[in-house]
Formats: structure tokens, C-alpha cells, sequence
């Protein structure tokens, strides 16, 4: 990479975690002054440390720095770094603001399965009507998609692809396995990909493969599909579905991802997940997941995961942060499991046997 792009990207990385910082100050301004005083994001949050704070930062400044080298190597195209909607942030923007009240108002009445009339929500699974984050119409209108991506960005201060393109180094590594498939015919799936945000990393990595995007919403389908348009190259195929039943044949993929989800699930919806996934890898693919750090897995991030839930409203997180994610891989047949961390996430990657284990 040459100094000036290189110097570019850092100049976007800092700017952005700027802005996410400038942004959340204020909006905590704004919410002394004109939200209830008895909401619990303002009640019930663990201080956090100046200390802290700058280990978190150097967390932060790690994860940024890794995302330029492995651009660097040829992981994927330095353009990835600069890919941001930004035509769609700015429209996103002051909508977050008109946002907000509805925000503090369901955070102080711990409301959070509130949904616009009109909404369809026939044939979801229960622990998926909710609004997460307290967000407008949980995952079901397209105001809420078309939020998605800027709010995220903000809760992450700018890194949120940067954790997502953390998959994409294992995920090459166990495609390696396939070197001798065309490229065209390499299979990999997104679940719950959401707005399509990964599909567009994977995109970058793997320009031929045939790429998969699944979800329950079909308005952040939507938004994906608006999203993934714009890339050259083949359309991923984007499918409304239930993770827990992934709706394609036994070992079709070379590889799966799942990024930001497990921990909106409860614990039996994991695991359903987890074999599901197991099912339509191929023998020898890669399951890569990234998500929440859990608890005890970084020091110095634990009051963070202990205000997460108090400030988002994220009824599964507590449980997900103590659950045991090796053991339910491992219990569906998966092998060779490695985890490690980034910033605010930890990542699992684990394979799917050459050879299943035998049913007892
Ligand atoms: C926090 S978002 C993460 C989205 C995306 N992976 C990303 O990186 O931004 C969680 C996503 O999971 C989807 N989701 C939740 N439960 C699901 C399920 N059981 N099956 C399929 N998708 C699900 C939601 O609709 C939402 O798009």
C-alpha cells in the first residue's frame, strides 16, 4: 500500500471514531436533558475507568492497524477500507436523531416488543419479536434496516467491518482445502447477514465465488439486495429463512459465516443454529463465527459487556457471555476449534470433520 492511501485509510479510521465519539457525547447530552431521569441506561450503568478506556482504545487501534495489514498481504482490496454507504450515512443521520425519543421512551418503560402497525409478524420465532437495542420495530420495517448499518458503526466507533473482516483470514485458510474446486463453483453462506455487510468483505476476498446471504427479515434482505447491487461481479442469492433450519440440501457450502448474532439467540436457538450449520457444510468446510466478547475473555472489557445488555436492550447477551460456544460446536461434530479476539469481538473457527464422526 502506498503512503498516502495508507495514510488515507488511518486518517478515515481515526476520523470515523472520532465522529462515533462526538456523537454519542452528545446524545447523552441530549438525553440529561430531555429523556427520563429514570431510564436505566442512565440508572443502573458500571463506570468505567479512564484506565480503561485507554486499553480499550489500544484494542481499538490494533484491530484498525490488523485491518490495513491484511489489506496489505492481499487478503482483500485496499478498496474494502474506504468502502463505506456514505450517500446512506447521511441519510441515516438526522433520522437517528428523530429516532431517539422513541428510544428513551421504550428504554424507560422497559418496553421492547413494540412493533408499527401493519407489521406482519406471523410465522417468527418469539425471541425475535423484540425490539434489540430498543431499536424501532426490531428487525421488521425498513426504517429500521435503513438505520441499521450507521447505528451499528456508531456502537462500534467506526469498526464495525474492520471486527467483521476478521473472519476473512480463516475462512481462506480453510478454502485452501478446496484448491482444487474452480473458483466459480466455491459455495459460502452469510447467515443472518443482516444488511449484507459481510457478503460485501466476502465479495471483496473471493470476486468469483457464489455467495449466499440468509436472514429473517426480509427488510434488511431488502436492504442487502439494494446494497449488494451495486458491486459488479455475480449477485449474491439472498433467502428469507430461519438460521435454525437452514433451508438448502446437506454439505453444500465450502464455507459459512455468522457475524453479531449469536448472542441475540437464546441458548437452544444456538445450538439449532450451530447443527444446522454443521449440516449444509461440506466435510472439511469452515464454519467462522464473530460476536461479542464473552465474559473473562478480556480483563478490562468486562464492565462494557456488563453495561451492554443495561443500555441495548440484548435479553440473550447475559447468557450468551457466559455460554460455553466450544462445547455446543464441538457437540454438533465440529473439530479443530480455534477462538481469538478483536476490539470488542471474539471469533470462532471451527471445521467440519473430512469424515463424520459415526452416529453411536
Ligand atoms: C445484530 S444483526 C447482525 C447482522 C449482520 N450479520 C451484521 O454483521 O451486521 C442480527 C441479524 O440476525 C438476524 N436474525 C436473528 N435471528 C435470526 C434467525 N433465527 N434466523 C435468521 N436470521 C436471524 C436479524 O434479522 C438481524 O439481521
Amino acid at each position: 500500500m502506498d503512503t498516502v492511501t495508507k495514510f488515507a485509510c488511518q486518517a478515515l479510521q481515526q476520523g470515523t471514531a472520532a465522529l462515533s465519539l462526538a456523537h454519542k457525547q452528545l446524545a447523552n447530552q441530549a438525553a440529561d436533558v430531555f429523556a427520563p431521569a429514570d431510564r436505566p441506561a442512565k440508572m443502573e450503568v458500571l463506570p468505567i475507568s479512564e484506565d480503561a478506556l485507554r486499553q480499550v482504545n489500544d484494542r481499538l487501534q490494533k484491530l484498525n492497524a490488523t485491518d490495513i495489514a491484511e489489506a496489505e498481504r492481499g487478503l482483500y482490496p485496499e478498496s474494502l477500507l474506504f468502502d463505506r454507504p456514505w450517500f446512506d450515512i447521511a441519510a441515516a443521520y438526522p433520522r437517528i436523531w428523530l429516532d431517539m425519543p422513541g428510544i428513551w421512551d421504550r428504554s424507560s418503560r422497559k418496553s421492547y416488543q413494540e412493533f408499527a402497525e401493519g407489521i406482519d409478524k406471523d410465522g417468527y420465532p418469539g425471541y425475535y419479536l423484540q425490539n434489540f437495542h430498543y431499536q424501532t420495530d426490531g428487525y421488521l420495517s425498513d426504517t429500521s434496516a435503513e438505520l441499521y448499518d450507521l447505528q451499528v458503526e456508531i456502537l462500534f466507533s467506526g469498526t464495525a467491518d474492520a471486527m467483521r473482516r476478521r473472519i476473512l483470514a480463516p475462512m481462506k485458510t480453510g478454502l485452501d482445502r478446496f484448491s482444487d474446486v474452480e473458483p466459480v463453483d466455491i459455495r459460502v453462506l452469510d447467515v443472518a447477514t443482516g444488511t449484507g455487510r459481510t457478503l460485501r468483505s466476502l465479495r471483496g476476498m473471493l470476486p468469483k465465488a457464489k455467495l449466499f446471504g440468509l436472514d429473517l427479515s426480509p427488510a434488511y434482505l431488502r436492504k442487502a439486495n439494494a446494497l449488494l447491487s451495486e458491486l459488479p461481479g455475480e449477485l449474491p442469492q439472498l433467502c428469507q429463512a430461519n438460521m435454525e433450519e437452514l433451508p438448502y440440501r446437506d454439505e453444500y457450502f465450502h464455507a459459512v459465516s455468522c457475524v453479531f448474532t449469536f448472542h441475540e439467540l437464546p441458548g437452544a436457538a444456538r445450538q439449532n443454529a450451530i447443527d444446522s450449520v454443521y449440516r449444509v457444510l461440506k466435510p472439511g468446510g469452515t464454519f467462522t463465527v464473530c460476536d461479542s466478547l464473552q465474559k473473562g475473555d478480556v480483563a478490562v472489557m468486562d464492565v462494557m459487556l456488563e453495561n451492554f445488555p443495561i443500555v441495548f436492550h440484548e435479553p440473550y447477551h447475559s447468557n450468551y457471555a457466559r455460554d460455553d460456544m466450544e462445547a455446543r460446536l464441538e457437540a454438533a461434530g465440529f473439530e479443530a476449534i480455534e477462538t481469538y479476539d478483536y476490539f470488542a469481538s471474539k471469533y470462532w473457527v471451527a471445521r467440519k470433520p473430512e469424515v463424520a464422526a459415526e452416529a453411536e
